[in-house]
């Protein structure tokens, strides 16, 4: 089971750290392999795979996006989620999901999710803080992570159906 995100700030990573040990515990026979999407556009001999981008603007980050238009044929053969994290504050801005219908649609996608994310001004380009200071995004860490473990528990419940009907 491949689990692999495109991050820039490190918050998406960390999502995917934490699904990929979730899919560890729940499915202990499984090889679950962490990758980042940044590190090349091979998919590999994979099962399932659960990807996921930092969203900017609207839109995952260019290396995800890359990454599932090149293996887009390949990941319609196989069980695919995608997640994404960007919103912000509590309640999370901007409510709904990001511009990944397209994503969804080529990949095949069991479902998408969108997590909340973490902005922290002391990391930022000056570029992204102008933006963030122009949207009023606030700062802080949004991530709820009851939400992803949840999310991450309910996909190891359908591979474990799946590999137990093989
Ligand atoms: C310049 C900038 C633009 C952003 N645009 C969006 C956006 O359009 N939609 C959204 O949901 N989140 C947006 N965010 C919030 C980030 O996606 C969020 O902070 C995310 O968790 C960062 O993930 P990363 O640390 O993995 O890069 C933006 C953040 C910055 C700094």
């Amino acid at each position: 089971v491949l689990v692999a995100a495109s991050s820039k700030h490190g918050a998406t990573g960390e999502i995917a750290d934490v699904i990929a040990d979730e899919l560890r515990t729940r499915l202990p026979d499984a090889d679950v392999v962490r990758r980042d999407l940044d590190d090349g556009d091979t998919l590999g001999e994979v099962d399932a795979a659960v990807l996921g981008s930092a969203v900017y603007m609207g839109r995952w980050r260019k290396p995800a996006r890359r990454f599932v238009e090149l293996n887009s044929t390949r990941l319609r053969e196989v069980p695919v989620w995608l997640f994404s994290s960007g919103p912000l504050g509590d309640p999370p801005v901007p409510a709904g999901d990001p511009d990944v219908g397209a994503l969804v649609t080529i990949s095949g996608a069991v479902d998408h999710r969108t997590f909340a994310g973490r902005l922290d001004q002391a990391n930022l380009t000056r570029a992204e803080r102008l933006v963030a200071h122009t949207v009023g995004a606030p700062s802080g860490d949004f991530r709820g992570w009851a939400d992803v473990r949840d999310w991450a528990t309910a996909i190891a419940r359908v591979l474990s159906e799946i590999t137990a009907t093989v």
